[in-house]
């Protein structure tokens, strides 16, 4: 697939998921654009992805870091063609606690400012860009790709926060594409199941056998590539819009009781 001359933007990009897909559009001869908070991993991912790919620093919980970013980018590149939103934090806290303790307002508002308001923000900023675009033979100028989770619908105990904020970015897909539709602006969210991204690092290797084990078939957890594949697919494909993708391997997680 060749890519030149399209733009896309991906937030999280310096890391896990976005980087991959970052990596991906990048190889396929996109120019790319990583808006994320890590000044570090952001600038050293494009030094690699070479001279078509620019880092810009992004808070996804600020407004106007939002938008100064998504601007800078469509500036730098002379428009933008897609976004994937992956910049994201997970949660684990319990709505009360056994010490008598309630669930942190500080870290809810957290959360969902990072999943919630920075996916909402940085699609509103690209859609405004992509609108500039001229249309394609089918009437279409951009796509808009959330990330949220299987925890939007099999959300485990502590994840009430990270939950929430990923049920309203399954929520707000379709009425955004309905908004959308009119400038031929697509919009659909991935739901990944457990990917083998440094935010699942921290875990034994027991632990990841274990949820390894709760996958369908086939009987792993998911890699970075498969995500980035499913956006170039989403990105290919003009007639998908609107629709919420899980990609787990099937997996839905239970719940057991201790005893
Ligand atoms: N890894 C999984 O198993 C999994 C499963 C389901 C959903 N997800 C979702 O996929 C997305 C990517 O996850 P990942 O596994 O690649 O994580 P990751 O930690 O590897 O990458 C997340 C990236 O987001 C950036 N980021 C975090 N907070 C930010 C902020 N406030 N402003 C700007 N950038 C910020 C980080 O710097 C990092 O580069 C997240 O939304 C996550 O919730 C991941």
């Amino acid at each position: 697939m060749d890519r030149k001359g399209k733009t896309y933007l991906v937030t999280g990009g310096a890391s896990g998921l976005g980087e991959a897909t970052a990596r991906m559009l990048a190889a396929q001869g996109a120019n790319v654009a990583i808006l994320d908070r890590d000044e570090e991993r952001g600038p050293a991912v494009c030094k690699e992805l070479g001279p078509r790919s620019a880092f810009f620093k992004m808070d996804a919980t600020k407004e106007e870091s939002i938008k100064a970013a998504v601007q800078g980018a469509a500036a730098k590149f002379g428009g933008v063609h897609g976004v994937i939103n992956c910049a994201g934090v997970g949660s684990a806290t319990t709505t009360i606690n056994k010490k008598g303790g309630v669930h942190d307002s500080g870290i809810f508002d957290f959360v969902v400012q990072v999943n919630l308001y920075g996916t909402f923000n940085a699609s509103k900023y690209a859609a405004a860009e992509m609108a500039k675009n001229e249309p394609d033979e089918n009437g279409l100028r951009g796509v808009i790709i959330n990330t949220a989770s299987v925890a939007a619908i099999d959300g485990q105990k502590g994840q009430a926060a990270y939950s929430a904020s990923k049920g309203a970015v399954t929520g707000m897909t379709l009425p955004m594409a309905r908004d959308l539709g009119t400038y031929g602006i697509r919009v659909l969210t991935i739901l990944p199941g457990i990917m083998e991204t440094p935010l699942m690092a921290a875990a034994s290797d027991k632990v990841k056998t274990g949820l390894a084990l709760s996958v369908v078939a086939p009987k792993r957890l998911g890699k970075p590539e498969e995500f980035a594949h499913m956006c170039t697919a989403i990105i290919d494909n003009g007639y998908l819009n609107g629709e919420c993708i899980r990609l787990d391997g099937a997996i839905r997680m239970g719940y057991q009781s201790k005893i």
